[in-house]
């Protein structure tokens, strides 16, 4: 069976320049790096890593809101067109995006309502009349009030935004959503009412999810399968709940062990320092110079990404290794 979406090899390059005035120099900034995602109708695969370590960027490759340096986008069974051409428009209605920053994604000119019929505007899919009425039944779907259509952004509150900017994802009836950390601008006490509409829109929807975010213990709660990004590269994917349980790659182990949890204390994994400078990745297991485990065959030599087991893949050149295990 054919994946929703298939992501093959993406890479994305920038050009940046690497000082101060006029006459820098530019260097290469590898923000994707050889990524490759599958994802089924009706599923969540998060994705999780530091900030910069290019999760925004694989999400907007993915709907082809930018073109990649190299690799391939295949949504159902197709090759992605190039952003901007016709068949891409009309794909688009299928593939959305929600943000992080409702009030940003939202025009404080316009009444919401009006906001949320966009995408059907834009696409020309329905009758005036249709959508109307389709805003009216996505608005309850998010849980807003119908005379909430004629509100402007300012007079509601966060979690309302961004349960706008969710209708007006729905709009369309697409079939995958690139949530870009959705709910990290939220007040804590609203988080878990969007995560749970989340849950329930899939359930209801069966769309699938590519979840972005930072926050680990978001990423457990919503995704089915994970991925766990450094530097531009994934090191460490499988399925959710095991991932959580039993992570392998040193890097998803600090994370993993940096998470707040109730109950017996489990490993201590402390990630020491900050990413390295993206445009000077360091050789070798770009991780090397933050893991206690490393080795000069981890300074050396790049780890692919490879099967484990129980379709655990882990880009690592100990894993596995008795010398590995620490005392919980
Ligand atoms: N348009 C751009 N031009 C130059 N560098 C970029 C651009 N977009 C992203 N980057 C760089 O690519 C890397 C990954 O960025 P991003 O995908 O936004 O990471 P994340 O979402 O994980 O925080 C970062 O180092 C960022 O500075
Ligand atoms: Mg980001």
């Amino acid at each position: 069976m054919s994946a929703l979406l298939e992501a093959t090899d993406l890479r994305r390059v920038y050009q940046v320049r690497t000082g101060r005035g006029p006459f820098t120099a530019k260097a290469s900034l590898r923000a994707v790096d050889g990524v490759s995602l599958r994802l089924e109708a009706g599923r969540t695969l998060g994705l999780v890593g530091e900030s910069g370590c290019g999760k925004s960027t694989t999400g907007k490759l993915v709907l082809g809101l930018i073109p990649p340096t190299s690799g391939t986008v295949r949504f159902m069974g197709e090759e992605m067109p190039a952003a901007g051409s016709a068949d891409w428009r009309a794909l688009r209605p299928r593939l959305q995006m929600v943000y992080q920053d409702p009030l940003g994604a939202l025009d404080r000119r316009l009444p919401v309502g009006i906001q949320i019929m966009e995408p059907a505007t834009i696409h020309g899919t329905r009758s005036p009349i249709e959508r109307r009425e389709r805003a009216a039944e996505v608005m309850t779907a998010v849980g807003l009030q119908r005379h909430q259509f004629a509100r402007y952004p300012h007079e509601l509150s966060g979690g309302q935004r961004q349960r706008v900017v969710l209708a007006r994802a729905l709009m369309t009836e697409p079939d995958l959503l690139v949530c870009d950390e959705p709910i990290s601008a939220l007040d804590v006490s609203i988080q878990a009412q969007v995560v749970n509409l989340l849950l329930d829109l899939q359930e209801r929807l069966g769309i699938a999810y590519l979840f972005i975010s930072h926050d680990l213990k978001v990423v457990r709660q919503v995704s089915h399968e994970v991925a766990v990004m450094y530097l531009g590269r994934i090191v460490e994917q499988g399925e959710a709940e095991d991932l959580f349980a039993r992570p392998l790659h040193p890097y998803t182990r600090a994370l993993v062990s940096a998470i707040p949890v109730l109950g017996p204390r489990r490993e201590r994994l402390l990630l020491q320092g900050d990413p390295p400078n993206p445009v000077d990745v360091p050789p070798g297991c770009a991780f090397h110079t933050r893991c206690p485990f490393a080795t000069t065959a981890c300074r050396a030599e790049l780890p692919a990404l490879r099967p484990v087991v129980g379709g655990r893949q882990v880009a690592c050149h100990r894993v596995g290794e008795p010398a590995l295990q620490v005392a919980a």
